[in-house]
C-alpha cells in the first residue's frame, strides 16, 4: 500500500478456512443462507481471540484503572497500559506517551479539533478534500464557525483520485492544518500522503490523517510517514466498537490544552484553580473503554499474527476478482477507478436505486453497504445519490464473490 510501510510476514500462510473459522459472526445465516459479509468498511467481524480477551478482561480482571491500590485494579491498569504500548507498537510509534484512547475516529478527530484549534483564528485556513467523511469535514466546520477559519478544498478527479497538483496551490502561509483521509471509505483510494506530509511540512504546516480505512488493510508507521496526528478506529481492524486512537506527536499533545474535564485528566483540583496530568491522561477523561482498549490491542495481534503481506496478497486477489466479474454485468458502473485502492467496490448496477439493490442482496444473504457512505459531498461531485459498496476483508472468498455478481444480474432483472 502507498506511503504503509512495507513488513515481513514471519508468519506462515494462514489457511483460509481456519482463519473464516475464528470469526463466528461469518457463520451467521441471512434470509437461509449463509452470510456473505461484504460491509467490513462499516465494521469487521471479531475473532474469537479477542472475543475471548474481552470476556476474560470481565470475568477475571474487571477494575477501574489508575484509581486502586489492590491487585485487581493493578492488573486492570496493567492491561490497560499495556494494551496503550501495544498500539504504539502498531502505529510504529516510540512513545507510547503518543497513543490518546478515544471511543473512534470520529472522537479523535474532534479531540484535535477542540483543543488543537483552539488558537485558530479569523482567515486561518485548514486544508481537507472532497472525498473526506463527514467526521473529517464537520468537526472543522464546527472549528471555522467559533474562530472564523476557512476550509479549502482539495478536488478529487473523476476517476476518483485527489487532484494532487491542486494540493500546493491551496497550501499557503495562512495553513493550519492539513486533514485528509488516508484510505478513502467509499471509493478506496489511498491517497499519497507521504507526499502530502513532505510538502505541507515544508511550509511548516503539520497533517492530519483519518486512518480508520487504512489501518484494516496495512501496516502504519506514524514515524516513516512523519505524521503529526493519525487517527482509526478498533471496530474496523476487527477489534471492537466505541474505541479508537488518537497518535500525537508528544511536542503537539503536551502544547495543546485539555478538551474535555473530568477524573483522572488533573494533577491536582481546588476551587481556585486546577493543574492537569501528564499526556496521554491529560486526554482521557473519565472511566475510559478499558474492554475495549484490551480488545483493540487483542485485534492489533491478532492481525500482525496473521502477517500483512497475506492479508494484502489476499485483499488485493479479491479486489481484482470482484472488479473483473463485476465489470462483466451489463450497465455495472464502478465508482472511484484510482489505481492505487484498498479492498472497496462502490458501483452502481444501471438505473436502479443503490438501497434496492441492496434490498435484493440481503434476501440472499449477502450484506453491502448501500447509500452516501458518509461521503455527501463526494457523491455531490459524481451527481449520484450514493453508491452500493463491496467492501472486502481477508476472510471474504471468490466463491462468495460469485454469490454477490450473480445476485447483482438477478437484481438488475428484477429492477429494470
Ligand atoms: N465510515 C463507515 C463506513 O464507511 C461507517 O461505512
Amino acid at each position: 500500500m502507498n506511503s504503509i510501510a512495507a513488513m515481513p510476514n514471519t508468519a506462515n500462510t494462514p489457511d483460509l478456512d481456519a482463519v473464516r473459522a475464528a470469526f463466528p459472526a461469518l457463520q451467521t445465516e441471512v434470509h437461509g443462507h449463509q452470510v456473505a459479509y461484504f460491509d467490513n468498511a462499516a465494521t469487521a467481524q471479531k475473532p474469537q481471540v479477542v472475543l475471548d480477551r474481552i470476556d476474560q478482561y470481565y470475568r477475571q480482571e474487571n477494575a477501574n484503572v489508575h484509581r486502586g491500590v489492590h491487585t485487581m485494579s493493578q492488573l486492570a491498569t496493567d492491561a490497560y497500559e499495556g494494551a496503550r504500548e501495544r498500539m504504539a507498537s502498531f502505529l510504529g510509534a516510540s512513545d507510547s506517551r503518543e497513543i490518546i484512547f478515544t471511543r473512534g475516529t470520529t472522537e479523535a478527530i474532534n479531540l484535535v479539533a477542540s483543543s488543537f484549534g483552539r488558537s485558530f483564528g479569523p482567515g486561518d485556513e485548514i486544508i481537507v478534500s472532497a472525498m473526506e467523511h463527514h467526521s473529517n469535514i464537520v468537526p472543522w466546520q464546527l472549528l471555522c464557525e467559533r474562530t472564523g477559519a476557512r476550509l479549502q478544498v482539495v478536488p478529487v478527479t473523476e476517476d476518483g483520485e485527489l487532484d494532487i497538483e491542486e494540493f500546493p496551490i491551496l497550501l499557503n502561509a495562512r495553513t493550519r492544518l492539513v486533514a485528509l483521509v488516508h484510505v478513502s471509505n467509499s471509493l478506496g483510494t489511498i491517497n499519497p500522503v507521504r507526499r502530502i506530509i513532505t510538502d505541507a511540512h515544508g511550509l511548516g504546516v503539520p497533517v492530519l490523517l483519518d486512518g480508520a480505512q487504512a489501518t484494516p488493510h496495512a501496516p502504519v508507521n506514524v514515524q516513516e510517514l512523519d505524521v503529526d496526528f493519525y487517527c482509526l478506529s478498533s471496530h474496523k481492524m476487527f477489534g471492537p466498537t466505541g474505541v479508537g486512537v488518537l497518535y500525537g506527536k508528544a511536542e503537539h499533545l503536551e502544547a495543546m490544552p485539555p478538551w474535555q474535564g473530568g477524573g483522572d485528566m488533573i494533577e491536582e483540583v481546588s476551587f481556585t484553580g486546577t493543574t492537569f496530568n501528564e499526556i496521554p491522561h491529560k486526554f482521557e477523561a473519565g472511566t475510559p473503554n478499558i474492554a475495549g482498549v484490551i480488545g483493540m490491542a487483542a485485534a492489533a495481534d491478532y492481525l500482525e499474527t496473521l502477517g500483512w503481506s497475506w492479508i494484502k496478497q489476499q485483499e488485493q486477489d479479491l479486489l481484482g476478482y470482484a472488479t473483473t466479474q463485476l465489470s462483466g454485468i451489463e450497465g455495472l458502473r464502478i465508482i472511484g477507478t484510482a489505481p492505487k485502492k484498498a479492498a472497496v467496490l462502490s458501483f452502481l448496477v444501471g438505473a436502479t436505486h443503490p438501497y434496492d439493490v441492496g434490498s435484493v442482496l440481503d434476501r440472499l444473504g449477502i450484506a453491502v453497504r448501500t447509500g452516501h457512505h458518509c461521503t455527501q459531498p463526494l457523491m455531490k461531485q459524481y451527481g449520484i445519490p450514493g453508491t452500493v459498496r463491496a467492501s472486502f476483508a481477508f476472510y471474504n472468498t471468490r466463491p462468495e464473490i460469485d454469490r454477490l455478481a450473480e445476485g447483482l444480474r438477478r437484481a438488475a432483472q428484477m429492477l429494470a
